[in-house]
């Protein structure tokens, strides 16, 4: 996302592009019943077309979505993930010829989400954003990007590629704080000394998600080290909180950490731990241990996530640092409950011993999510505080964006099978 200096501006701009939306006598919730899949797939499908239609513009060099100044491309990567999951969970391939059309314009010369027009300033967690498009085709087996023989844009391609370069930088960074992947990778960027929870926690999962999905052990020693290391920084408390991060700058060398807590950070590691589990739990059943720790881990994060990011203690999903009174939530902090609601839907699915919570906290705020959109004749606006019952006023990509992932996050559990690239060895 933006870098600090940008965030002074980016903030005064929110604040100038909020729109206050007029609700008309004609404009009604959006109806949903949770429990019957039609009605949740009629829901998405809505607020979908809300979101594409309102923001969709090929022109837009934000990721061919309109994005605010400064620049919030990463949006748009995760608004594609955004509206892949819908095409998934729903069967329905409205978006496609799109999403390939901004994939082929933003994926780059490496094949790994870092295009040449976004050079100046992209960061790790920007380039992560849409990476987990491609992790997400690659586990569902969705349709492959066009492509001239030899193909090197497999969605398998295009990810190793992505944590390749991950890897690289985690390296050339390691002589401060013993490790750590910094925000930004360009040392001209201002962000270039914070080692933050959405990079180290978004490496962490790329690589998780690689290893259960290959069943190459590079990848989980990889993510057992990004761990690791982020419990040892504190980024990772012992009863699962995660903080934001933490700084090399002016020799601090990780001593000291940003306590904010965003639902995006916790997500982030909550979705690595449940591919860490079903990596063991398939490749490698026999390592009760590693079964047993990332088990722990995974029920570690979504208790803490339902203390932490629901109202009254697992009602409704809301983003306790910037929905309290006389407060709003920023572009970029809009958009992280659809971490949120993306990831657990996706971790139910993946441990099964967390599966009965996760849902129930899906749910009810798929329920309340619903109910802050207003269609007016079939204009879609989604808002932010679903603990008020209603659309608050505050609608921009990242609203929507969560309302749709959120809704959606009930469907995971039917959509179709995750797959692995081989069968597991024997014994392996
Ligand atoms: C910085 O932190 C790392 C990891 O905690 C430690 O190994 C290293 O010795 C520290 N370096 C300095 C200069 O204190
Ligand atoms: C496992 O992944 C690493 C890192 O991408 C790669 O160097 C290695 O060749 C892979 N091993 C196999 C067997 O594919």
């Amino acid at each position: 996302m933006p870098s600090t200096k940008a965030g002074a501006v980016r903030i005064l701009v929110s604040c100038l592009l909020a729109h206050i939306t007029i609700i008309t006598p004609l404009a009604a919730a959006i109806d949903i019943n949770v429990d019957d899949k039609t009605s949740v797939k009629a829901a998405a499908s809505k607020i979908a077309k809300g979101l594409f239609t309102t923001y969709h513009n090929v022109a837009s060099t934000a990721g061919d979505f309109n994005q605010p100044e400064p620049w919030f491309w990463w949006l748009s990567g995760s608004g594609w993930t955004g509206l892949l999951d819908y095409m998934i969970y729903t069967g329905d391939r409205a978006y496609k010829a799109d999403l390939f059309a901004a994939y082929k314009e933003n994926i780059g010369p490496g094949n790994d989400f870092a295009p040449l027009e976004q050079k100046n300033w992209e960061a790790n967690d920007d380039q992560m954003y849409w990476l987990y498009g491609a992790l997400t085709a690659m586990e569902y087996g969705f349709d492959a990007l066009p492509c001239e023989k030899p193909c090197t844009n497999s969605w398998l391609a295009i990810s190793i590629n992505a944590v390749n370069a991950f890897a690289r930088r985690w390296r050339a960074d390691e002589s401060t704080c013993g490790g750590g992947l910094k925000w930004q990778y360009r040392p001209s960027e201002p962000g270039y000394t914070y080692k933050n929870a959405v990079t180290n926690g978004g490496f962490f999962q790329s690589t998780a998600r690689l290893a259960r999905f290959t069943g190459n052990e590079t990848y989980a020693v990889w993510a057992d080290i990004i761990y690791d290391w982020s419990e040892r920084v504190r980024l990772v408390t012992p009863d699962y909180h995660v903080v934001d991060g933490t700084s090399d700058h002016e020799g601090q060398n990780c001593s000291s950490v940003n306590r904010d807590e965003w639902s995006y950070n916790i997500a982030t590691y909550m979705h690595g731990a449940a591919n860490m589990y079903a990596y063991y739990a398939l490749r490698r059943p026999g390592d009760k241990q590693a079964l047993a720790k990332w088990k722990a881990r995974t029920e570690g994060f979504v208790a803490t996530a339902g203390k932490t990011f629901f109202s009254q203690g697992g009602a409704v999903m809301y983003e306790q640092k910037c929905e309290r009174a006389n407060m709003a939530c920023s572009t970029d902090q809009t958009s992280f409950k659809s971490s949120l609601g993306r990831w657990m839907g996706k971790t139910a699915v993946l441990v099964p011993s967390v599966r009965a919570t996760a849902s129930r906290l899906l749910k009810s705020s798929a329920r309340a999510a619903a109910g802050s959109c207003q269609d007016s004749s079939g204009k879609v606006v989604c808002g932010q505080r679903w603990t008020t019952g209603m659309f608050d006023g505050q609608a921009d990509f990242g609203t929507y964006l969560s309302a749709l992932e959120v809704v959606q996050s009930v469907l995971t559990v039917d959509a179709p099978p995750l797959l692995v690239q081989a069968k597991p060895r024997q014994g392996a």
